[in-house]
């Protein structure tokens, strides 16, 4: 732990104005205190009330908490809901003509879908995966471009009970086919072809192939939503339109009412090891969640039009695009594209038209930006905005400043968000009305969220001493398990040595003398690209089985846009190649990693080597690869390694 000696020299804060502490769903620090110790004092009490506030339940439940088989914990579990109820049938009265979803293609069209409208497609494609004899239960994989039908995929099987499970649609057919034999779904939903930046990348062929390659053994039906009109092959027996299945279906589907812990989804995230965890959420607890951060931390009001960039492949598109909004009745943006295309003003202009009033992003988007036209928000109308946000990636303090001053015209709060896949939903983040911002901390745990920085051996860490994040009392939104693996679900998240009680994020922070939280980066051998979670053994085992590879390492070095970049360091099975053979071999090496994980996992740069460097035992030592991917002098103890010539070679 002594590694972790930050030094932290911000000290500028940014209070929220009068104007917006008025209009604030919380608006004080005595506020934000009354909650954090209704949380201490009553801590089943504090979720309960909440849950019962929030959700519509079709059968109250009468338990908080089932802390008897630890750390599988149950929320609410003898109570009954449906989540797609909750965000749909529920606005019916209120607001049924109220704009739910305005979508903006990568062209620039724009569609609409009121709450009535998402309603009727939500149970006519759920009656679909009816008619196809997909029953509560079932697992069903989604792998759509960003678009309204994906949303009503996704609700749509919330509505039956399935379980989904969104493949991001940059992931490869062998990730895909990974994901389908993992979860042994019955029914993949997909489009012909997406369009991102004037690209047409093709789905269904990704699809095919991954069927191909042996995911044909569960899946019984594959869905293809038509969104481009071009060319598809077709396999009669198991293909099917989007628009042949809900034609005739009725527009009512009765809900399936489930039990608040039964599973709504899986979401595949990378961790240590080589092979991804699918980590599943239950239905009540999750809900919540995304309830309650919309309201408190994106101070969600029925006027506001909310924006979340992130795909839905991921857990911020999950809960902030497909859930959080709906179940608040929001009106929220969906846009295909990406936001360099035509040009960098793309998001501007996306504000400026649909009035934005909350935009949620990556300071990976924001980086790029800067690059790109760092005055451009200036040529736009971007007065709408009230609220800015970051997530996935610690936020370096002139990204901050820009978003701040340019974007946010120095008006508008910005809550950086930390969080997880694991975690469900906000967990760290500043109250907009109440907490005075200091770019690059995510501030403050929600209240009932007993987020603390710890060492080894579980004890908390003074403030200004680094340590191990965690969270040390279970919460409603907390990932239940690792599907088919709840034996890694205890031994990664609660370790024995933190006394298996807490949840450990896997994430290294730290306290500064006020308080604050700051996010130093993963514990763990997982890099964060462009907000992307990679693990580097994902990358370094489909190395491995390249045939001219015998040998591979893979480590994170800084980058100014990315946040990090992947560097690999590999050895050939044959001579170490030299000039113009190592410029082909990389090309091909690249290629490869994308072709088997995704474009977005490729190595920035491969350096070849007769061997790597490693311990008398045969341990590669990744201190030294990463201080040399970083193009640091190499300082530290290199006694225990048995080829010390290597480090010359790999420089
Ligand atoms: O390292 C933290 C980083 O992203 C990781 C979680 O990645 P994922 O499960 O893909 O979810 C991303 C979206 C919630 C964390 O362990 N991270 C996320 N948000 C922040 C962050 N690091 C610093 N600041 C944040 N606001």
């Amino acid at each position: 732990m002594s590694k972790m000696q930050p030094v932290l020299h911000e000290t500028r804060t940014f209070k929220p104005s009068e104007a917006f502490v008025n209009q604030a769903n919380l608006s004080s620090a005595d506020i934000y205190r009354a909650l954090c110790s209704e949380a201490a004092e009553d801590y089943l009490g504090f979720w309960q009330k909440l849950a019962r506030k929030y959700i519509y339940w079709w059968k109250p439940f009468t338990r908080v908490l089932d802390e008897s088989n630890p750390p599988f914990f149950k929320w609410f579990d003898d109570g009954e809901l449906n989540v797609s109820f909750n965000c749909l049938d529920r606005h019916l009265i209120s607001h049924p003509d109220k704009v739910a979803i305005i979508f903006e293609a990568d062209d620039g069209k724009i569609t609409q879908s009121t709450y009535q409208d998402l309603y009727v497609r939500v149970c006519q494609f759920a009656n679909g995966l009816r008619s196809l004899n997909v029953k509560k239960g079932d697992l069903v994989i989604i792998y759509m471009p960003m678009s309204i039908e994906a949303v009503i995929a996704m609700q749509a099987c919330a509505r039956i009970g399935a379980i989904h499970s969104v493949v991001f649609g940059g992931f490869s057919s062998k990730s895909l086919l990974e994901r389908i034999i993992d979860t042994n779904a019955v029914i993949i939903i997909t489009a012909d072809e997406q369009i991102r930046g004037g690209r047409v990348v093709p789905l269904k062929r990704v699809v095919d192939e991954a069927l191909a390659m042996g995911g044909d053994e569960s899946i019984k039906f594959v869905v293809v939503y038509q969104r481009t009109g071009g060319a598809v092959q077709w396999h009669i027996s198991r293909d099917i339109w989007w628009g042949d299945l809900i034609a005739e279906k009725s527009n009512f589907c009765e809900p399936e009412w489930v039990n608040a812990e039964h599973p709504l989804f899986i979401l595949y995230t990378s961790g240590s090891t080589g092979k991804p965890k699918g980590v599943q959420h239950a239905s009540g607890g999750y809900l919540l969640g995304a309830m309650v951060s919309m309201q408190w931390i994106f101070d969600y009001k029925s006027t506001d039009i909310f924006w979340c960039t992130a795909d839905v492949g991921w857990i911020t598109g999950h809960t902030y695009v497909a859930y959080g909004p709906l179940a608040m009745g929001a009106t929220q943006i969906i846009f295909e594209g990406i936001p360099t295309y035509p040009n960098a003003g793309r998001f501007w202009n996306i504000i400026q038209n649909h009035k934005v009033t909350i935009f949620y992003t990556a300071p990976t988007a924001i980086r790029s930006l800067i690059k790109l036209g760092p005055d451009l928000p200036n040529q736009y109308d971007l007065s709408s905005l009230r609220l800015l946000g970051s997530v996935g990636e610690p936020i370096n303090s002139e990204a901050w400043m820009w978003y701040y001053t340019t974007v946010g015209q120095s008006r508008c709060p910005i809550v950086d968000t930390w969080w997880q896949t694991e975690t469900g939903c906000h967990m760290i983040a500043p109250l907009p009305g109440v907490t005075p911002l200091k770019p690059g901390s995510c501030a403050f745990p929600l209240p009932g969220i007993m987020a603390a920085i710890v060492d080894e051996m579980g004890q908390d860490t003074v403030n200004g001493q680094g340590g191990l994040l965690v969270i040390k009392r279970p919460f409603p939104s907390l990932a239940r398990t690792i599907w088919g693996d709840a034996e890694r679900f205890k031994g990664t998240y609660f370790p024995k040595n933190l006394g298996g009680q807490y949840y450990l994020a896997g994430d290294s922070a730290v306290l500064d003398l006020d308080g604050y939280f700051w996010i130093m980066g993963r514990i763990d051998d997982v890099l964060n690209v462009s907000g992307h979670r990679l693990g580097t053994m994902e990358i370094e085992s489909v190395l491995a089985a390249h045939p001219l590879v015998s040998e591979a390492a893979v480590v994170g070095k800084y980058h100014d846009i990315k946040g990090e970049a992947v560097v690999a360091f590999v050895v050939l099975k044959g001579v170490c190649p030299q000039a113009e053979d190592a410029q082909r071999i990389t090309v091909d090496l690249r290629n490869w990693v994308s072709k088997e994980i995704g474009p977005f996992a490729k190595p920035d740069e491969i350096r070849f080597g007769d061997n790597l460097p490693k311990t008398r035992s045969g341990k590669v030592m990744r201190r030294l690869l990463r201080a040399l991917a970083r193009g640091e002098e190499i300082t530290q103890d290199i006694s225990t390694l048995e080829n010390s010539l290597i480090l010359e070679q790999l420089k």
